[in-house]
């Protein structure tokens, strides 16, 4: 693990609207919000993070490709792209970086659709239903992975 680790944070379509978005399921956080906490929290466990939102698959693609020399990490919440993008979860495999898939809401009690992750085996890990803290969760569960590679 390099001194500082570095971790990619995206979020999928709509999280753009975080905040104004169905409230009584997303909070009332908005996304830059959100980001704050990450930073934060990233910065006290003494991790670099670099944080994406796009309501495209390929952009997300692009961005996975893009930084698959750069993180030794990947914290994603692909939004609806979960349930139904096996493009993206070919991506997360393809570049063979560990990842954790998060989400705001508890996507197990949701509606049927929601309960399905086409992501989820290519992930060491899925957080769901914490709001903004499934994120940092996700920051915690890469540095314990990380860590523990680095020291056999
Ligand atoms: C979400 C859950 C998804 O089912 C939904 O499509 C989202 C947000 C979450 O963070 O709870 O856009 O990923």
């Amino acid at each position: 693990m390099r001194e500082l680790p570095r971790i990619l944070v995206l979020h999928g379509p709509n999280l753009n609207l975080l905040g104004e978005r169905e409230p009584e399921i997303y909070g009332r956080m908005t996304l830059k919000e959100v980001n704050e906490k990450i930073r934060e929290f990233a910065a006290e466990r003494g991790a670099e993070v670099r944080i994406f939102q796009s309501n495209h698959e390929g952009t997300l693609i692009d961005l996975i490709h893009e930084h698959r020399h750069w993180a030794d990490g990947i914290v994603i919440n692909p939004g609806a792209l979960t349930h139904y993008s096996y493009a993206l979860r070919d991506a997360i495999a393809a570049v063979g970086i560990p990842a954790v898939e998060v989400h705001l809401s508890d996507i197990g009690s949701r509606e049927p659709f929601r309960r399905i992750s086409v992501i989820r085996d290519v992930c060491i890990a899925q957080i769901s239903g914490k709001g903004h803290r499934s994120y940092l969760e996700g920051i915690e569960r890469l540095l314990e992975v990380l860590r523990a590679a680095r020291d056999g």
